[in-house]
Formats: C-alpha cells, structure tokens, sequence
C-alpha cells in the first residue's frame, strides 16, 4: 500500500505488561520492543491470553477487560515515547476452554477486524472441533488458529489442521517452530504444513521475556536457505498486513523443505534447547 511504513507485521505477541505470562512490566515491554524493532517488525497486534469461558462471565470478563485496557494504555504510552515509528495494535489469543465464546467485543479481536486468534486448551486438541469452528464462522468471526504444529493430540501427519483450514480457519505458525525451538515434532510438523501450502501467516508468539527473541531473523534465514524467500514475504509480511486490514491472507505456495543430515542434528539439539 501506497505510504505505509516498510517492515514486518506480527500479529501473536504477548506485550500488555502484567496480564499473562509475556511481559512482566515495562522494564520488559521496552526490552522486547526493542527486539521486535530490531528484528524489522514495524506494526504489532498484541494478544494477551484470556479464556474463552471468561466471555460468559458478565462481571467477571468487565473486570479482565479493565485490566487489559489500563495495562493497554501503559504499553501504548511507552511506545509512542520510545519507538514512534512502531504502529501497536490489539486482540487477543483466546483459549477455546468452551465450544461457545462470546467473541462479539471488538478487543477480542484482532485489530478490531473479524480475525480472532484462537487456541486450543492445554496445547492438546479436543475430541471436537470441528463444530467449534463452525460455530464461531457461523457468528462472522474468522479463527486463526496459533501454532497448529505444537498440539498434542494432533494425528501425525497433521492432517486434522488441513480440516480446520478446509473450513475456513486459518493457520499461524509460529517462527521459532521452524527453527526447532519447541522441539523436533513441532519442527517437523510446521516444515510439513509449509510443503503442503497450509500455513497463512507467521507470528513470533514472543513472551516478552529478556531471555526470550520473537527468533523472525533465525527463521528469515532459514526459509531463505530452503529457497523460500518469496513465501516468507508472504507469510511475514503480505498477509498478516492483510489481516490487519480486515481481508483475507493469500494462498501461499507450497514449499519443499529438503533438511539434510546435519540440519536434522541440529533440529535435534536446539529442541533441548530451553525456550
Ligand atoms: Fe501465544
């Protein structure tokens, strides 16, 4: 688009400081800003975790709600001070603890579109889900399911996560799988999506932790090595730009991922990595 501001889109973060497990405070909003501003990313959609449950709760999701918008606010003003050129944007990464969430508040989605990142409880896939995604079609909203590849429960080829997407969710995988760093199933599962074209959009999932890298410029590389640098810029770039906009992501190419001896090894080891 005509004068937007050049450089990654990330649309799965955890950066509101003090309302989940990312960001404890603005000592580490402002780190991990500055990582994100580093590895190239120019517009963020932010996504606490919040329970799904927690939408059929009246009082009780008010109250988390004015929680995020005050802890919002905090992470808007550091921003604005310290990275102007950074545009923040927010959503949420709702569990699907229940078959129905009410989705219709607009904070719950991302960038106010109709796109809602979801996840399945317990990173294990539930006996049905299906009529869970449809559902939530059926009510307007689009799902884009986080890190399909690091679900237990998940048949061994993954094919489960092609039926999410044959009914029209759509699929997140996150960088730092590609680069073994939830372990070699995790790896390998992603690496099978991208041959199969089922992946829509990568986000870095980054926790906001000093210890811890949104690792775009390690999975950057690698997908260049695998030849896949046109994919990359649609997966990092095109279309999470275009869920920001309210339109759907592109289809993208498939990719063949040939990993030789000594790419498997190391897969290995950086799966012992801690993360
Ligand atoms: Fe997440």
């Amino acid at each position: 688009m005509r004068g937007e501001t050049r450089g990654f889109t990330d649309l799965h973060s955890h950066l509101v400081p003090g309302v989940d497990d990312g960001a404890r405070n603005l000592g580490d909003v402002r780190v991990s800003l500055n990582k994100m501003w580093q590895a190239g990313v120019r517009r963020i959609i932010t996504t606490p975790h919040l329970d799904g449950s927690l939408t059929r709760d009246r009082a009780l999701f008010a109250a988390r709600m004015d929680e995020m918008d005050e802890a919002w606010g905090r992470l808007v003003e550091l921003s604005k001070e310290e990275f102007p050129g950074l545009a923040l944007h927010r959503g949420h990464e709702v569990m699907l603890d229940i078959p129905d969430p009410d989705l219709s508040d607009s904070r719950l989605r991302l960038a106010g579109t109709s796109f809602v990142l979801v996840e399945w409880p317990g990173l294990r896939v539930p006996p049905s889900t299906g009529p869970v995604l449809e559902r939530l079609l059926s009510s307007g909203v689009k799902p884009i399911i986080a890190h399909p590849e690091r679900y237990r429960g998940l048949d061994r080829g993954g094919n489960m996560a092609g039926e999410w997407r044959d009914r029209g969710a759509f699929l997140q995988v996150n960088y730092a799988s590609l680069v073994g760093r939830y372990g070699d199933l995790a790896r390998r599962r992603a690496l099978g999506f991208l041959e199969r074209g089922w992946v829509d959009l990568l986000a870095s999932d980054f926790h906001g932790r000093p210890h811890l890298s949104p690792s775009l410029t390690e999975a950057r590389q690698a997908m260049a090595d695998w030849g896949g640098g046109t994919q990359f810029g649609l997966l990092a770039d095109v279309n999470p730009k275009r869920v920001l906009r309210g339109e759907d992501p592109l289809p993208v190419h498939e990719l063949f991922v040939k990993t030789g001896f000594w790419d498997r090894i190391r897969g290995a080891f950086q799966s012992r990595e801690r993360w």
